[in-house]
């Protein structure tokens, strides 16, 4: 008999950094998702400032980028009377359970981290805290007695990881921690740098041209996409390694039209129409999270309230499971 109760809805967990503004590959790998399961599974989303913490941060620019985050993803779709959406350093228990994940990882397995790696080379300053930093993410996930965390393909290690913590736990303090699933999209999961289409889309790379925000002006998207890279070959196809960046396009063009990338590009023998297409179906796309966003920020008293409730109902599921970590590794009851 496992530690925890079968509950008979899955339990959904993801988290997104406040760092850097809401970008496609966001949107499209992991929150479109969301507002999806929220419909059909018991949902819960959280804007991760102390994620955001392992990295400098102006605390004014974290300060308003948590606001507006949070503003944004209800502006995508997320609805508070549904799911549950609070910010992560709302609830303790986030940061008392990183430190038993961190009791529980070993070196080795955090050293292996591909996003460590990347993130230390480019970085002066290197945080104790960015190399356990997917710790803290097992915590996120494992304090909800999490079934599926969908999350875009960048997180598949760090999900594999949360895996190996909670099956090790499990094995050495008896059957504790729900061991979670990786849900990532067929289409979207990794949507690229129109510039750079070998690159990830990302909040931290300096790439004005080749990141579309959600928040950017509807022609300066139309425009990106226009002059994304593409090739001299001239053929629309569908591979990925040979034709990174048409293959982007067509990702995308799949993932805002609901389709797998090989159907979006049958009938295209040409990329003007192609990204023609693809502007248009993105504009469309965001066009109403604009319009809901505007509304939402000349409000955030209301935001901070929807957040804090986000919160108390957060802490009604992760403080009985983290009770039950410190109960199964020997800490007296508090
Ligand atoms: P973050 O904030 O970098 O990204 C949030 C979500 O967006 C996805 N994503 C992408 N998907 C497709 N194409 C892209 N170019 C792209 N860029 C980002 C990410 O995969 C992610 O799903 N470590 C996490 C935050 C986190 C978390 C968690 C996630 C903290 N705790 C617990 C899930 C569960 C991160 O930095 O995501």
């Amino acid at each position: 008999m496992p530690g925890y109760a079968v509950a008979l809805v899955a339990r959904v967990f993801s988290g997104i950094q406040p760092s850097g503004a809401l970008h496609l590959g966001n949107l499209l790998g992991a929150v479109r998702n969301w507002v999806e399961d929220q419909h059909t599974d018991d949902s819960i989303f959280c804007v991760v400032d102390l994620h955001a913490l392992t990295v400098p941060q102006d605390p004014a620019t974290l300060r308003t980028a948590t606001v507006q985050l949070s503003q944004l993803l209800m502006a995508s779709g997320l609805d508070p009377a549904i799911c549950t959406l609070f910010v992560q350093s709302h609830v303790p228990e986030h940061a008392e359970l990183s430190w038993l994940m961190e009791c529980t990882v070993s070196f080795g397995e955090l050293r292996r981290m591909t996003q460590f790696k990347d993130k230390s080379d480019r970085s002066e300053f290197v945080s104790a805290a960015l190399f356990t930093y997917p710790a803290l993410m097992a915590a996120d996930i494992l304090l909800y007695d999490t079934d599926r965390v969908p999350v875009g393909d960048d997180q598949r290690q760090h999900l594999e990881l949360a895996r190996d913590i909670a099956g090790r736990f499990n094995g050495r303090y008896g059957d504790t921690f729900v061991v979670p699933e990786a849900a990532i999209p067929r289409a979207g999961a990794r949507v690229m740098d129109l510039q750079n289409p070998t690159a990830k889309m990302s909040k931290s790379l300096e790439s004005p041209l080749g990141t579309v925000y959600v928040l950017d002006e509807l022609r300066d998207i139309e425009r990106k996409i226009k002059r994304a890279v593409t090739d001299t070959d001239g053929e629309v196809r569908y591979d990925p390694s040979n034709k990174p960046g048409v293959s982007n396009l067509l990702s995308i063009l799949a993932a805002c039209t609901g389709r797998s990338p090989e159907e979006a590009a049958a009938g295209y023998s040409q990329y003007g129409p192609l990204k023609a297409d693809t502007a248009e179906a993105v504009v469309e796309t965001l066009r109403p999270i604009q319009s809901r966003y505007s509304e939402l920020a000349d409000d955030p008293a209301e935001s901070a309230r929807l957040l804090a409730i986000g919160a108390e109902r957060a802490r009604e599921v992760a403080g009985p499971v983290l009770d039950r970590a410190r109960a199964a590794v020997g800490l007296l009851p508090r």
